[in-house]
C-alpha cells in the first residue's frame, strides 16, 4: 500500500473525517479504541451544533438539567456523584522514568508498572459508550507559546466543558497538519456498560481513580473521575503538570497564575501575574473592580488560573493564558465579591454541584445575603435555610467561555502574549504572613514563593483548613522534582534583562474574633496600586526583616476608612509564629536533600538572621 492508501485505510478504520490527515494520530486513536472498546467513535469539530446536540442528549439522559431560559438562557445544571467532587491529589501520579525526577511532592510509580495497571484498567473500559476525539489548542491557535492536545474521552460532559475551556475544534487539525506534535490525553470515567445496562447521571468509578502523567513521553491517562481537573485534561494535567516539564526542558514557565492588566488614569499599562493556591482568590483578583477612590483606574482580565510565560528578546517575560474559559468556584461569588463574574454568568454556562431554585435558576452559599426559602440542593434533596446542610458543594463550579467576561482584556487572545511587570504570590493564612511585602531581589522572591504556605480548601479531596507548604501554588501541579523547579525559577531570573519584581500578599489575616481583618476583593486594589507603583520605580517602601514593605501612608486610602491600627494588625510580624514558620520552611527544604538550591539556603540564613531567629 502506498502512503496515501494507508492513510485512507487508517482513517476508515476509526471513521475519521477527511480533514484529519495525521497518520500517527489516527493510529493512536485506533490503538486506544482497540484497548477500550467503545461502541462508536465521534470526532468532535467544536461547532455550536455539536455543543447543542451533546447538551440536549445529556438533558435526555439525566446528566444535565436545562435551567429556566427566562432566568439563565442556554445554561445547564449538572450534579456529580458525591464521591467525585474535586481533584484527587493522592490518586495523581508523575510516572517519570526515574523516581528522583518526580521528587518528594509527587506520587511516583515506575512507568512500566503503571502502564501495566493502566492497560488492565482501560481494557474494555469504554464498552457501551462513545469515545469522543477532542482536538484542542492550549493558547491561541498557531501562537509560538501555544501547544496542541487531543483528548480521547468517553464523557460528553467533558466534551462540552472542553468546548468552553479551550480553543477546541476542527481548526486544530490545520495547525497539526500531517505530523504536528500533540499531547495525547486519554480519559475514561471507568464505568463500562454491559449490553442493556442503564447508565447513571454521573458515571465514574467509585473505587478506582488514577490521574497519570508520563513526563518523558508527555502523555496523560486519567481513569475513574469525570470532575474538573481530573477529567478536563487540558487544564491541570497538560497546562501545568506536563507543560511545567516542557518549560523546564525548553526554557519557559507554566504556572498556576492569573494574568491581569492594570491601566492607570494616565493610560500606563502594567501586566501582573499572580499565583494563589486553589480556591484562594485568583478568579476574584483577575476580575477586580477598582473601588471608590480609584476613579480612572481599570483592571482587565487575561486569565484566571494558568499562565505560560516565555522570555522575549526585549528583555521581558511574555505570558499567555493557555485556556479560553473559566472553571471557577461558585460559592462566595456575589454581586459584592465579584460583580464581573456575576455578569459573566448570565447565560451560556454549565453549573456543576450548585443548588437549584424552585424557578429553575441556580444558587450557592454567599450568592445572596438571604438564602431562598426553598431549594433543591446539589444532591437533589429538598433544602431549607437552617436544615444544617450546604445547598451547594463547597467546590461547586461554573464553566463559562472567556468571551463572556465583562473585564476581558483586548489582548487576552494575543498570540505574542503580554509583558509581565510583576509576579505576586499569595497564600491563605489567618496569621503569620503580612498583607503585602516585596522581595528585594529575584532570589529572595523565589525563596518567598518556594516557602509559601496555605490553608487547604475544598478544591482538593481531603481535609480543609490545614496549613501546608504550597510552593508557588504549584504543590499539586508541578510535574517534576520541586527542587529542580526552584532551580529553574532561579535560572529564569537570568533569562531576561528585566525580571519582574516579586511580591507576597495575604488577603486572609483574621482578627481576634476570627473575622477577616482585611476587607479584600475590590479593596485589594490598594495593594495592587502599590505593586504597580513599585514596578515603575515610584512607590515608597521600607526595608524590614521580611523585605520591602509599605507604611500606612504609602498606600492610597482615598474613599476608604481603614485606620492605621488596623493596617498595623494586617502587617504585624509575630516572632513566635515566625519561629514556627521558619521550622516549616526547613522541613520543606529537608525533603529536597541535595536538590535544595544553594541560593535558597543562603536566603534562609539571611532571613533567619534578619529576624534574629
Ligand atoms: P482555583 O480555580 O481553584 O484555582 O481557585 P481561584 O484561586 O481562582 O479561587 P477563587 O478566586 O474562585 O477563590 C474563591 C474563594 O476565595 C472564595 O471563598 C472567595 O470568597 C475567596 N476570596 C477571594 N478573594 C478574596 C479576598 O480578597 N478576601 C477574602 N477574604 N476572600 C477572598
Ligand atoms: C484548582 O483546583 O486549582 C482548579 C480547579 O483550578 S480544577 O480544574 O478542578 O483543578
Ligand atoms: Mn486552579
Amino acid at each position: 500500500m502506498n502512503e496515501h492508501d494507508s492513510l485512507l485505510s487508517l482513517a476508515a478504520a476509526v471513521s475519521a473525517p477527511a480533514y484529519v490527515r495525521h497518520p500517527r494520530l489516527l493510529a493512536w486513536v485506533r490503538d486506544v479504541a482497540a484497548l477500550t472498546r467503545p461502541d462508536r467513535i465521534v470526532w468532535c469539530d467544536g461547532s455550536d451544533d455539536e455543543y447543542n446536540r451533546l447538551c440536549t442528549e445529556m438533558v435526555a439522559s439525566g446528566t444535565m438539567k436545562r435551567l429556566n431560559p427566562a432566568r439563565r438562557p442556554n445554561s445547564f445544571w449538572a450534579a456529580s456523584d458525591p464521591s467525585d467532587v474535586a481533584r484527587v491529589e493522592d490518586r495523581t501520579f508523575i510516572c517519570s522514568a526515574r523516581e528522583e525526577d518526580a521528587g518528594p511532592t509527587n506520587n511516583w510509580v515506575a512507568p512500566d508498572e503503571m502502564r501495566k495497571s493502566m492497560n488492565a484498567l482501560f481494557d474494555g473500559c469504554m464498552r457501551g459508550r462513545t469515545m469522543y476525539v477532542v482536538p484542542f489548542s492550549m493558547g491561541p491557535l498557531g501562537s509560538h507559546i501555544a501547544h496542541v492536545g487531543i483528548e480521547l474521552s468517553d464523557s460528553p460532559y467533558v466534551v462540552v466543558n472542553m468546548n468552553l475551556m479551550t480553543r477546541m475544534g476542527r481548526a486544530v487539525y490545520d495547525v497539526l497538519g500531517g505530523d504536528g506534535v500533540f499531547v495525547p490525553c486519554i480519559h475514561s470515567v471507568g464505568m463500562p456498560l454491559a449490553a442493556g445496562q442503564a447508565d447513571v447521571p454521573w458515571p465514574c468509578n467509585k473505587d478506582q481513580k488514577y490521574i497519570v502523567h508520563y513526563p518523558e513521553s508527555r502523555e496523560i491517562w486519567s481513569y475513574g473521575s469525570g470532575y474538573g481537573g481530573n477529567a478536563l485534561l487540558g487544564k491541570k494535567c497538560f497546562a501545568l503538570r506536563i507543560a511545567s516539564v516542557m518549560g523546564r526542558d525548553q526554557g519557559w514557565l507554566a504556572e498556576h497564575m492569573l494574568i491581569l492588566d492594570v491601566t492607570s488614569p494616565a493610560g500606563e499599562k502594567t501586566y501582573v501575574a499572580a499565583a494563589f493556591p486553589s480556591a484562594c482568590g485568583k478568579t476574584n483578583f483577575a476580575m477586580l473592580i477598582p473601588p471608590a477612590g480609584f476613579e480612572g483606574w481599570q483592571v482587565s482580565t487575561i486569565g484566571d488560573d494558568i499562565a505560560w510565560i516565555k522570555p522575549h528578546d526585549d528583555g521581558r517575560f511574555y505570558a499567555i493564558n493557555p485556556e479560553a474559559g473559566y472553571f471557577g468556584v461558585a460559592p462566595g461569588t456575589s454581586d459584592e465579591s465579584n460583580p464581573n463574574a456575576m455578569r459573566m454568568l448570565h447565560a451560556n454556562v454549565i453549573f456543576t454541584n450548585v443548588a437549584l431554585t424552585d424557578d429553575g435558576d441556580v444558587w450557592w452559599e454567599g450568592m445572596t445575603r438571604e438564602p431562598p426559602a426553598h431549594l433543591t440542593d446539589w444532591q437533589g434533596q429538598s433544602w431549607t435555610p437552617g436544615c444544617g446542610r450546604k445547598a451547594a458543594h463547597p467546590n461547586a463550579r461554573f464553566t463559562v467561555s472567556s468571551i463572556q467576561c465583562p473585564s476581558l482584556d483586548p489582548h487576552w487572545d494575543s498570540p505574542d502574549g503580554v509583558p509581565i511587570g510583576a509576579f505576586i504570590f499569595g497564600g491563605r493564612r489567618s496569621d503569620t504572613l503580612p498583607l503585602v511585602v516585596e522581595a528585594s531581589s529575584w532570589e529572595e522572591g523565589v525563596y518567598k514563593a518556594a516557602t509559601m504556605g496555605s490553608e487547604t480548601t475544598a478544591a482538593a479531596a481531603g481535609k480543609v483548613g490545614e496549613v501546608r507548604r504550597d510552593p508557588f501554588a504549584m504543590l499539586p501541579f508541578c510535574g517534576y522534582h520541586v527542587g529542580d523547579y526552584f532551580d529553574h525559577w532561579l535560572k529564569m531570573g537570568k533569562a531576561v534583562a528585566q525580571p519582574p519584581r516579586i511580591f507576597n500578599v495575604n488577603w486572609f489575616r483574621t482578627d481576634e474574633n476570627g473575622k477577616f481583618a482585611w476587607p479584600g476583593f475590590g479593596q485589594n486594589m490598594r495593594v495592587l496600586q502599590w505593586v504597580v507603583e513599585r514596578c515603575h520605580g515610584r512607590g515608597h517602601a521600607t526595608a524590614t526583616p521580611l523585605g520591602l514593605e509599605p507604611g500606612y501612608e504609602d498606600l492610597n486610602w482615598s474613599g476608604f476608612d481603614f485606620p492605621p491600627d488596623r493596617f498595623a494588625q494586617v502587617m504585624n510580624v509575630d516572632y513566635t509564629l515566625w519561629r514556627q514558620e521558619l521550622a516549616a520552611h526547613d522541613q520543606l527544604f529537608a525533603k529536597l536533600g541535595a536538590k535544595r538550591p544553594a541560593a535558597l539556603a543562603y536566603e534562609r540564613t539571611q532571613l533567619g538572621s534578619k529576624l534574629g531567629l
